[in-house]
């Protein structure tokens, strides 16, 4: 194909990266091929990352048609055992596993060594078992971002039992479908949450979500002192809860395939899937990808900025640095308080040597002007990442340029919730850089661009440039293997688009230097800065409001978000819009999913542009949502096509 738009330059790899590598082109040519053409010898040299139990003989054991994910199924482990006690066996007790920064710059910093971070996790893990935890058992967490949040989910690895994390901006609502779905009798929350220097009301919100389902117990974790309520007999405090109890608790021997834990995201429908991964395929993918992806060293600063909510959190705050005995620092705030220097400062107070974040991040911190940058020494910094949605080239070049002084590598790492961890990523030090463009496929990853039909457009095998929607051809170790409860729709979800294939929802480009562009979703799902989200939710919320008939919602083109939320709504008989009916839909919204769901614009029109059989023309939507009223197609088969011009109108006024 020769109509595609240029590629930016490749941005050539720094010579002190290139130096240190542990992974350096030719390496990376050898290993990926042998990683697709013999997986089996491949994944069980990588599964050496962490320790086993029982060492498994069976290495890949998957079939996309029909839809059975194993890896390693003979395998026992543990990843507790893997990112905290084996690290204290061989003597580094000492190093620091998490630094703790707390919202306010002026609260209290931690430094948790190994050897206390175990003691925390044990102690822990003997307060679930107490309260009648056990293995198979679902665990709701619910908790900002301190260094207890990262406790009470490898406590759960140790004995067995799956965490569901539950980002602590859902709202009760929110927490209450997810411990409905995955029947969790447990919740873990603290007292209140910081961030921004604002209160989170964690255990009033989980209160709130429980005046709809029981559950056996709360446990509840002082951290503000803030005044809550505590229930006899079902809420306990985790001080002392745990005051008695013993200081050894064995890791549980998991079979490689049991599950781990589950976490909900958001789809083109329904309600948010409660993704399941396991222990051993999850254990390696994340062991491997941490260490070949930042190619980390021991001793050197990881901070990952994602909460302990999503999955960059789990994969990248927790699992992967701590399997690779990593510092890895966890922040309770946010980028912009109290300045605008908050992520600067914490470089510099911490010597971070990695930074991975979010455009969304960046775009805001590189609006503020560089001086917020510039007065901070970030010479400890010799990598920087980006994850969560597409980077512009201009974000990319600051980043580089003003953050990384040019200097150091800038990676853009491409994945999802189902992946596990990173699938297409430039391996530091061992490609050029392109501004914009995640890379290539991480070993074992075999992605495939096709058309809407489902014809190969291309591949990483046979090379050549294309624009299509993204499949993974191959399973890999850190693939989800269903949707908790529900295996049909995980195999309808991702499976049933192009039989046989993974399809990931995303459209994505590959150039013929071997670069793979991911432009965006294509299916219902938006990307608010960084956070998944499905217009259908949206939906949902907005209609529950008695005043409300329909609405229709999708993303539109924001600077600093990425995409914005876009509502239109239809209003019952006799019902006229107003400034206080705006006010309650947008608190619809906020008290159904969360403050992120908010929309940014919420368009009241008489009636949404629907084909003669009554569909919803979603096209039509978005463009006018894009500001885009030249390209909207053919509108003859609307029933009323009069209504569009009412509707630019509409937008042209906002
Ligand atoms: O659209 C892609 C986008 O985020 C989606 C996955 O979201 P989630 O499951 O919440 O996981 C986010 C953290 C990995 C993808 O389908 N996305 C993620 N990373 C990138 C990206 N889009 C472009 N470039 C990325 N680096």
């Amino acid at each position: 194909m020769t109509d595609l738009p240029p590629s930016e330059p490749l941005v050539p790899v720094p010579a002190d990266a290139a130096a240190r590598t542990h992974c350096t082109a030719v390496e990376y040519e050898k290993l990926y091929a042998q990683s697709v053409t013999d997986p089996d010898t491949f994944w069980a040299e990588q599964s050496k990352r962490v320790d086993w139990i029982k060492t498994p003989t069976k290495i890949a054991g998957w079939t996309f048609d029909p839809v059975e994910i194993k890896w390693y199924e003979d395998g026992v482990l543990n990843l507790c055992h893997n990112a905290v006690d084996r690290h204290v066996a061989a003597g580094h007790g000492d190093r620091i596993a998490i630094i703790f920064e707390p919202d306010a710059p002026n609260g209290e910093t931690r430094h948790i060594s190994y050897a206390a971070l175990l003691a925390d996790v044990i102690r822990f893990a003997n307060t679930l078992k107490k309260m009648g935890v056990q293995k198979g058992d679902r665990v709701t967490i619910y908790m900002p971002m301190i260094p207890e949040g990262a406790v009470a989910m490898l406590a759960c690895a140790r004995i067995g039992a799956v965490h569901s994390v539950v980002f602590g901006g859902f709202s009760p609502e929110a927490i209450h479908g997810r411990i409905e779905d995955c029947g969790s009798d447990w919740v873990i929350c603290a007292d209140e949450g910081l961030r921004g220097g604002k209160t989170v009301p964690l255990k009033a919100n989980v209160d709130k979500a429980l005046e709809r389902v029981d559950v056996k117990a709360v446990l509840v974790i002082a951290h503000t002192g803030g005044d809550i309520m505590m229930k006899e007999g079902r809420d306990h405090w985790y001080d002392a809860l745990s005051a008695d109890v013993g200081d050894e608790c064995p890791c549980e021997p998991m079979n490689a395939e049991d599950p781990l834990f589950i976490l909900y995201t958001s789809g083109s429908t329904g309600k948010p899937k409660g993704v399941l991964h396991t222990v051993g395929g999850y254990s390696v993918w994340t062991a491997s990808t941490f260490y070949y992806g930042f190619d980390y060293r021991p001793g050197e600063i990881f901070w990952c900025t994602a909460d302990i909510g999503w999955v960059t959190g789990h994969s990248y705050v927790v699992y992967g640095p701590l399997q690779n005995g990593a510092t890895t620092l966890m922040f309770e705030g946010v980028p912009n308080y109290p300045d605008h220097d908050r992520f600067w400062q914490v470089v510099d107070k911490h010597r971070v040597n990695i930074l991975y974040t979010a455009p969304t991040a960046i775009r805001a911190l590189m609006r503020e002007g560089d001086d917020y940058v510039t007065r901070y020494d970030l010479s400890s910094i010799r990598l920087l990442g980006s994850v969560g949605e597409p980077i512009n080239p201009e974000a990319w070049r600051w980043y580089h340029q003003i953050v990384g002084k040019g200097r150091v590598p800038v990676i853009d790492t491409w994945w999802q919730t189902e992946t596990g961890g990173i699938m297409i990523t430039t391996l530091p030090g061992a490609h050029p850089m392109q501004p914009g463009s995640a890379g290539k496929p991480f070993f074992g990853i075999r992605p495939e661009l096709v058309d809407a039909e489902g014809k190969t457009l291309v591949c990483e095998q046979t090379g050549g440039a294309a624009e299509g929607n993204l499949c993974i051809t191959h399973s890999w170790p850190g693939q989800a293997r269903t949707v908790y409860g529900d295996h049909d729709r995980f195999i309808q979800t991702y499976f049933s688009t192009y039989r046989g294939k993974y399809f990931t929802g995303d459209g994505c480009r590959r150039d013929t230097d071997g670069y793979w562009r991911i432009t965006g979703r294509v299916d219902d799902v938006i990307n608010v800065s960084g956070h998944r989200m499905g217009t259908a939710e949206v939906e949902s919320a907005l209609v529950l409001h008695d005043k409300v008939a329909e609405a229709a919602v999708v993303g539109f083109p924001h600077d600093i978000k990425g995409q914005g939320i876009y509502a239109y709504v239809t209003l019952n008989a006799g019902i006229e819009p107003s400034d206080a009916l705006l006010a309650e839909l947008r608190q619809q919204v906020r008290t159904e999913i969360g403050p992120i769901a908010t929309p940014d614009h919420i368009h009241f029109t008489p009636a949404l542009p629907k084909t003669r059989s009554g569909k919803i023309m979603r096209r039509i939507l978005r463009k006018i949502a894009e500001n885009d009223f030249g390209s909207l197609g053919d509108t003859s088969t609307l029933a009323d096509p009069t209504l569009v011009d009412g509707l630019i109108a509409g937008r042209k006024n906002r």
